[in-house]
């Protein structure tokens, strides 16, 4: 095996004992994956063995007249999927990710997400950045990220403190609403191939917006964006980090959508929040540092 590819494995080897389990990758290399394979086939039926383990055919008898079969040519491949971030404000520069978001291949070829495309809302030179999942029902027909009940949640949470939705800015690992067979206003969570054909936007937009701090919200933003796999419960109460970006991973705010979200679980929220406004050096009154405690 050449050292390229024995350099290949060792990467993939110390991403996964990192906990990493998805990697992507775009066409270029699945190109080239490709290619070695066939190259390792090839060299295998050189050699006499059997390159595939699938069932051989008998040929049929080819009559005199029939044309010498033209070797089949490789199908062209298509261009890789590449991002191009254009214009001279940060504005400008979402907007042009927003635009190559509509036809973004690696999440379109996949055929599992919906054809109606949700960027971000908010203001692209922010200082904090709320990254969820994926859109849901509400989202997708009003072309907003959290916007439905969960996105209510959201809003009530920057208002304790005391942030303005409109001074942060709202994403979402997947741009489409995952599909469902037979979907009314049912939503699913996106898988780790759905995220991975949408991260390079994310990992942009955070180029672009450059926060102080993103708060992932909930264990699969999480994992789509930092590669951790486990509990929430795990993950947060820690700084990690992405492309040099200080992250906290949170419940979902869905989480408080559920009567039985108890005063603690409120608080373990709220405590994450104190943590980014101290990051974000943002005033935090003795009442805000009192929130969800229990009384007495
Ligand atoms: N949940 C998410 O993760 N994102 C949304 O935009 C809405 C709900």
């Amino acid at each position: 095996m050449s050292r390229a590819v024995d350099l290949l494995l060792d990467h993939l080897r110390a991403e996964q004992a990192r906990g990493v389990e998805h990697v992507y990758l775009d066409e270029e290399a699945r190109e080239v994956l490709r290619d070695l394979h066939r190259r390792t086939v090839a060299a295998k039926k050189n050699k006499g063995g059997t390159a595939s383990s699938a069932p051989t055919q008998a040929t049929p008898a080819r009559s005199k007249t029939t044309a010498p079969a033209r070797p089949r040519e490789a199908p062209a491949a298509p261009p890789p999927a590449e991002l191009k971030v254009e214009g001279a404000t940060a504005a400008e520069r979402v907007a042009s990710l927003k635009a190559q978001a509509e036809n973004w291949q690696p999440a379109r070829a996949m055929g599992t997400l919906r054809e109606k495309m949700v960027f971000s809302v908010g203001d692209p030179e922010a200082e904090l950045m709320l990254v969820g999942e994926a859109p849901g029902h509400h989202e997708e027909r009003q072309g907003e990220p959290f916007v439905g009940p969960a996105g209510q949640k959201l809003n009530d949470i920057l208002k304790a403190m005391g942030v303005e939705r409109t001074g942060v800015y709202i994403s979402n690992i997947v741009k489409f609403r995952p599909a469902m067979p037979k979907q009314t206003s049912n939503n699913r969570k996106p898988t780790p191939e759905e995220m991975a054909a949408c991260l390079p936007f994310v990992r942009e937009e955070v180029k672009v917006v450059r926060p102080k701090c993103i708060v992932a919200l909930g264990g699969t933003a999480a994992e789509g964006l930092l590669g951790l796999s486990g509990s929430v419960g795990a993950m947060r109460g820690k700084w990690h980090e992405f492309d040099g970006i200080p992250v906290r991973v949170t419940y979902h705010p869905a989480y408080l959508l559920h009567g039985s979200a108890a005063l603690g679980d409120k608080r373990k929220i709220w405590e994450d929040m104190l943590e980014v406004m101290e990051m974000l050096g943002l005033p935090i009154s003795d009442k805000q540092r009192g929130f969800f405690l229990p009384k007495g």
